[in-house]
């Protein structure tokens, strides 16, 4: 094929030039030009062609038929994407390697009783297969075509017209059309373009797998989860077998969902009591250990705060946070040395959450505080006690969001007490099973712990 007619951009300021510069001469900016295709007519051309153009109708002519979704062999990703796949949506996948992204994709294309096509530009085909016959393979519509040309892709899906289609990964596509190297920004935006117009006019749902760079973001352009309806981000610890699919962005539902996995032998599995997998793992009471509610997505879940403080060797104490931000780890320190009197600048103090959790639910803020005074005592906290409140910069036990379903979990997993803001506004009468105790300070909730 010809190569077609190619023109550089300032990804800045939109200055155009032929060939590829450094400096760009309209904003002064370093390395911000891409490579675009030229487009091969221009707008009035496109005008005269006699395409219909789409003319401004009143709001309340539009017909809504109830589009019909695709329900996918996963529950969990069914409830993140809103209740199933919608038509010629294209969703991105994110996360770091090895966190099972082709996994949970060929798993889908493996159980889903439709016709797949999984478009693989990572690994081989028996790669794949070794891969599939360990997820067991449940349907015979999975097609696999290892190729990472568009061009040729696009031609076999023209062909195939799948049911669903699978792209692992956006970042190993190229355009011939294009010289840029494969992952480059030019080709990650030229690739995601046609497929979503082939899934747009198709009404085929399209499923992509991005890499993500080391700070987190997915890699490429931001355009490109701007060009997605649903951008779905897949998190966890390589080394732990727990894993998080969240929504970040969906056009077709909330954002509030999220699925929780467990990665073993056979695959990928839904975790349906995820609250049991992050507590206790041991047999006596030890202290620095706290029980959490927090709430991830709209799901409450019971999580371990562990804490360890020991007495500093060195001048500078040590302060270390693993699954939860540092700088709130310090903030916490200072109210509880500022409030509670306790003097932890001689001490190293370690918290972790279990189960290599990361999250930034605010009411961690008490039972990690719970925790840390416990070690610091060496006395355990209650065993079927669990806290959940914000601790304020003066010391205040903070309201947290959905209290009352936060103690319906607390409940239902056999605790007795909890421990919440005395600003809750909570429903007495609804909770006959656990004891609600409300503390509007920090110091009245130590008193009541310690004495
Ligand atoms: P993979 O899905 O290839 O991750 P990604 O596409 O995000 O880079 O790999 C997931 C990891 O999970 C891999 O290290 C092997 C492991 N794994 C299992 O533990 N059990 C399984 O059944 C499979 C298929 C993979
Ligand atoms: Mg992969």
């Amino acid at each position: 094929m010809s190569k077609s007619k190619t023109t550089f951009f300032c990804r800045s300021c939109g200055f155009e030039s032929p060939k590829w510069i450094g400096k760009c001469p309209g904003c002064n900016q370093w390395n911000t030009f891409s490579e675009e295709l030229k487009p091969s007519k221009s707008v009035t051309a496109w005008k005269k062609s006699g395409r219909k153009i789409a003319e401004p109708k009143p709001i309340q002519s539009i017909e809504t038929a109830e589009v019909q979704r695709l329900q996918l062999s996963d529950d969990e990703l069914n409830l993140i994407l809103g209740g199933g796949l919608v038509p010629g949506a294209m969703v991105l996948l994110g996360g770091e390697p090895g966190i099972g992204k082709s996994t949970l994709l060929l798993q889908v294309a493996l159980r889903t009783p439709i016709k797949t096509l999984y478009v693989s530009g990572e690994e081989s085909d028996t790669q794949i297969k070794l891969r599939a016959e360990r997820l067991g393979i449940h349907t015979d519509q999975c097609n696999i075509l290892t190729e990472t040309l568009l061009e040729n892709i696009l031609d076999a899906v023209e062909r195939e017209m799948p049911e669903l289609l699978i792209v692992d990964s956006i970042q190993t596509l190229y355009s011939e059309q294009l010289e840029a190297t494969p992952g480059s920004i030019s080709q990650i935006r030229e690739c995601t373009g046609k497929l979503l117009q082939f899934a747009k006019e198709n009404d085929v749902p399209v499923f992509l797998i991005g890499h993500i760079t080391k700070d987190g973001s997915i890699a490429g352009p931001k355009i490109l989860e701007h060009m997605v309806d649903t951008v779905l981000q897949f998190e966890g610890d390589r080394h732990h077998a727990y894993r998080i699919v969240r929504t970040l962005k969906n056009r077709f539902g909330g954002t509030q969902e999220l699925g929780i996995y467990e990665m073993n032998g056979n695959g990928l599995n839904a975790v349906k009591n995820p609250s049991e997998i992050w507590l206790a793992q041991r047999e006596e009471v030890l202290s620095g250990i706290g029980v959490a509610v927090v709430l991830e997505g709209v799901r409450p879940l019971l999580l371990e705060t562990q804490a360890l403080v020991s007495t500093a060797v060195y001048g500078t104490p040590q302060r270390s946070a693993t699954g939860f931000d540092l700088r709130r780890l310090n903030m916490l320190l200072a109210v509880l040395e500022k409030r509670c009197g306790f003097r932890l600048g001689q001490q190293d103090v370690f918290v972790n959450l279990a189960g290599g959790m990361r999250l930034e639910d605010p009411a961690l803020d008490l039972s990690l505080c719970a925790a840390i005074m416990s070690s610091f005592y060496n006395q355990p906290l209650p065993t079927k006690c669990v806290f959940s409140a914000e601790i304020g910069l003066s010391g205040e036990v903070r309201a947290v969001q959905r209290v009352e379903q936060r103690i319906a979990e607390a409940q239902k997993l056999g605790f007795e007490e909890i421990i919440v803001s005395k600003y809750n506004k909570i429903q007495s009468g609804n909770h006959s099973g656990i004891k609600v105790h409300t503390f509007a300070r920090i110091e009245e909730v130590f008193s009541w712990l310690f004495g």
